[in-house]
């Protein structure tokens, strides 16, 4: 195992709540309508217009192509108001340890988040240094789940995807993972998570040890 690839929202920081409510306040803002809590998990992962997209589709609203611009960049602008007070005390449990250890073992580390805000948030949470590379998700074709931006992110640190392990939160993200020919593994619960070749309950589980047992016995 040579590379790691990270999802962002919800595995490296708790940001993945902000997303949800920066949307619903949109929604509420725009229509009066409430969105409920099963939509997070569509849109966790997921790039900003084709969360736009899936929303609206839930609401059966249709909108113009400049109004739906409009609404993403309104969305986006509430999302950097809640990151404004961003520190490192958001880094999720076990994190720090699990990257620690990572780099101990010279395993690159490579960020492949849909999140074009990807770079402030690593800033903010003090990890840029961290990093060996961050993939940008602007510069591929399709988002989760498709397997590209693992693609962009493992070939950021020049490692073949089945060198590396991607570590998610997201159904999207462990689709595109798979996809990818890198080794999953998900955080969250079995019932979304169930393609994750490995899965811990939550990022405090994390353990660089059982990932890497894991990744052996899969590439055996
Ligand atoms: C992450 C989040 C998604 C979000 C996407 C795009 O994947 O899990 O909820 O829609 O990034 O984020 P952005 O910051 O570019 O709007
Ligand atoms: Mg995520």
């Amino acid at each position: 195992m040579k590379g790691v690839l990270f999802d962002l929202d919800g595995v490296i920081a708790d940001t993945a709540v902000y997303h949800f409510q920066a949307w619903r306040k949109l929604i509420k803002d725009h229509f009066n309508r409430e969105l409920p809590a099963a939509l997070e998990k569509q849109t966790k992962g997921v790039s900003r217009n084709d969360s736009l997209t899936a929303i609206l589709a839930y609401l059966d609203i249709k909108v113009s192509d400049a109004a739906f611009q409009k609404m993403t960049d309104e969305k986006n602008k509430v999302f950097r108001e809640l990151l404004a007070s961003l520190t490192p005390q958001n880094i999720l449990p076990g994190i720090s340890d699990l990257i620690a250890q990572f780099k101990e073992h010279d395993v690159k580390l490579s960020l492949a988040s849909a999140s074009l805000n990807g770079p402030y948030i690593l800033e903010k949470l003090q990890l840029n240094s961290a990093f060996d590379a961050i993939a940008d998700p602007s510069k591929v074709v399709a988002g989760k789940p498709a397997p590209d931006i693992f693609l962009a992110a493992a070939s950021a640190i020049n490692v073949e995807p089945k060198e590396c392990v991607g570590i998610e939160d997201s159904i999207a993200g462990i689709k595109a993972i798979n996809s990818a020919g890198a080794f999953s593994v998900g955080v969250g619960n079995k019932s979304d998570l169930n393609q994750a070749k490995l899965l811990f309950p939550n990022t405090s589980y994390l353990n660089y040890q059982q990932i890497v047992q894991a990744w052996q016995n899969f590439n055996q």
